[in-house]
This record gives structure tokens, sequence and C-alpha cells, in this order.
């Protein structure tokens, strides 16, 4: 018999969203407004450089995420999505006997890239949806080798000051790496900079995306910056050739159309407004988004299962939250406004169903 290591064969795999193809999906947290045309022209481009390998370096793209943020270029690595940056800074620095440390509702996907690192994950309370810097201070151990938080975080949305997140480095050990995930950083109005600068420590690592806010989830990249001993022993462990040259190509043209990628979020983040509105009309309590997607929590986790059921009867598919821990709440990404809006509307019936003891 062929037997995987003991690592893998314990492992469950990584729980995707059920994208039934008939349904239209809010599940994944995906841009409903097309990337910049100058990224679609440049990956047309790009196209030509087909038989050779992508740019191992990602100079331009390095370029120009550098010359919008005013970064050394030396200090960004590029991913294939943010992804496998946290994935190869999972494996780097923490390992059996060790642990990471996130708040009670993470991103789901640094409970797998634990347990492909073979190190414990562990998380610290939250308070009405949003990270407590004294949780995480309060739970770090001598095992404790990261603490991830996620700002805006997924799935609540909510954010943190960034004056809390300096707060929080301030107290960490010096020997506790800090990884700061922004993937929704673009729908946050705060200034990054501070938050940039924390690199400068040689104890932060701070990630990006162009799956949100610049529409570019199915071109796999992202960036961040890091000190350079960290950023070192991370590049050992990516794909030597792990970015598509037709994906460079269009991150870096997405980066130098600022324009397009602000339209994306105040577009979005009006519909946001919108859907949560008439949500609140209706009696339900969300807690504030920053991003490009509410968490809405339900009286019950029946209530919210009955949703979900009533939901995809009409062809919609949001995210149940019980991988989170959160079976009472459904994660809705923004869509256009038009099937948004019908989406609340469906919800805002339902809801009213539901308690009053009738059909959904
Ligand atoms: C908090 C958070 N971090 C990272 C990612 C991964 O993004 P990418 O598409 O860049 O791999 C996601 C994707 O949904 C996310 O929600």
């Amino acid at each position: 018999m062929i037997r995987p290591v003991p690592t893998v064969a314990a492992m469950r795999p990584y729980a995707l969203a059920d994208i039934g193809a008939e349904l239209v999906s809010l599940a994944q947290n995906e841009s409903c407004f097309p990337p910049s045309p100058s990224a679609l022209a440049a990956g047309r481009e790009a196209l030509a450089m087909g038989p050779l390998y992508p740019d191992p370096d990602w100079h331009a793209l390095r370029q120009a995420i550098a010359g919008v943020h005013g970064l050394d270029p030396q200090a960004i690595l590029c991913g294939a999505g943010s992804m496998e940056l946290i994935g190869a800074l999972i494996r780097a620095f923490a390992g059996p006997g060790d642990e990471v440390l996130a708040p009670e509702y993470g991103y789901i996907y640094l409970a797998t890239a634990c347990q492909q690192a073979g190190c414990a994950y562990r998380t610290a309370p939250e308070t009405d949806f949003t990270v407590s810097v004294d949780a995480l201070l309060a739970a770090i151990r001598p095992a404790t080798r990261i603490v991830f938080v996620c700002n805006p975080g997924n799935p609540t949305g909510t954010r943190l000051q960034n004056t809390e997140l300096l707060r929080l480095r301030a107290g960490l050990p010096d020997d506790v790496l800090l990884v700061i995930d922004q993937a929704y950083g673009e729908f946050d109005a705060q200034d990054p900079a501070a938050i940039f600068t924390l690199t400068g420590r040689g104890d932060t690592c701070v990630l990006r995306s162009f799956s949100k806010a610049y529409g570019l989830a199915g071109a796999r990249c992202g960036w961040g910056v890091f000190p350079p001993a960290i950023g070192a022993e991370v590049r050992k462990l990516l794909n030597p050739n792990n970015i598509a040259a037709v994906s460079q190509a269009m991150a870096a043209a997405a980066m130098g159309d600022a324009a397009h990628m602000h339209q994306t979020v105040a577009r979005t983040a009006a519909i946001r407004r919108a859907f949560v509105t008439r949500l609140e009309a209706a009696g339900l309590a969300l807690p504030e988004s920053h991003t490009n997607f509410v968490l809405i929590p339900f009286a019950s986790t029946a209530e919210a299962r009955e949703i979900d059921h009533c939901l995809r009867r009409h062809g919609y598919l949001l995210r149940p939250m019980a991988g989170y821990g959160l079976a009472h709440c459904l994660r809705a990404t923004v869509i256009a406004e038009g099937p948004m809006m019908e989406v609340a509307g469906i919800i805002c019936a339902a809801v009213v169903a539901c308690r009053a003891g009738a059909p959904t």
C-alpha cells in the first residue's frame, strides 16, 4: 500500500465554497466589477510570452507596487495569490511543537496551512465580531511563533484602527512574528503607510491581494512586504516560477490604474451600504463591514439554514459559516446592485416568514 506521510493523512481537505454551477455565487468574496481595462490589455499582450517562463523576480510588478506605495521593491515578494505567501510564511516559521495564534474568526485557510506545516493553530476570543488586541496578547505562550491578524477581517468584515495594530506589535515578544493580512485593505479608508512601516522592525510582514479590489482573483496574484531576513526564508518555499506572465502583466497594469481600483471600492461600498440598510430595516444587526462582503447573523442556526435553503431555491449561494464556528450566520459577497437588492428582499421576506413560523 502506498501511504502518505502521517501529517497529510490526518488532514481534512480545504473546504472551498460549494459552488453550484447554476447558482449565482455570493460565496467567494470576488469583485463584482471587472479589472482595469489596462490590465485586460496588458494580459492580452502578455499572451505572446506563452513559450517563455515568467519573470521569477516579478520586476515590473514589484516596481509598480513599490511606486504606488512608496516601498523598496526588494522588500516585496509576490505569490500565486496571497495564499501562497501565507502557506510559505507558516511553513518557514512554525513547525511541530510550535503554535500560530489568530483571532477567533481568523481566515479559515490559516488552519489548513498550519496542518500542512505540522504546527498547532490556536485562536483568541473576539469581542462583538472584532479582533481584541488584549485577548491576543493574553493568549501568547512560549510556543507561539506567529500571530496572524487579518485587517479588515474575513469573515467579519470589521477592522481595527491602525493604532491598535501598532499596540499589538508593541506588546508582542520580539521573537513572535506578526503577519498582518490586508487582502481587503483597499476597502479600508485608513492610510496603510504606518502598517507598511512596521515591517522595518524586522519582525512584522504585511500581505495584500489583487483578488479583491483589483478584480483579479482568477489571475492568482498576491504580494507582501517582508523584512529581508524573513523574506529570504519565505522565498525558499515559493515555486520559483510562481506567477504566470499574463497574471504578472495584468497585476502590474492594475496597480498602475489607481483610479479604477478606487472606483471599484466606492461602487462596492455603495451597494454594500444599500444592502445593509435594507437588512437593518428588517431588524437584522450586522457587524460594520469595511470589505466587499457582509456577515449576516441570524437568530439561530436553524434560521440561517432555512434562509440559506430559501436563497438557493431562488438561485443564490451565500457562504454558510459553520466552518468558522458561526453556524447562525451567512456571509454575502457584494454583487451587482440589482441582484444584490433582490437577495436582500429574499432574506427580509424569509426572516419574517421564519419568525412567524410560516414557510419561506
Ligand atoms: C483574509 C484573506 N486573506 C487571503 C486571501 C487569499 O487571497 P488570494 O486570492 O490573494 O490568495 C483571502 C481570500 O479570500 C482572504 O479572505
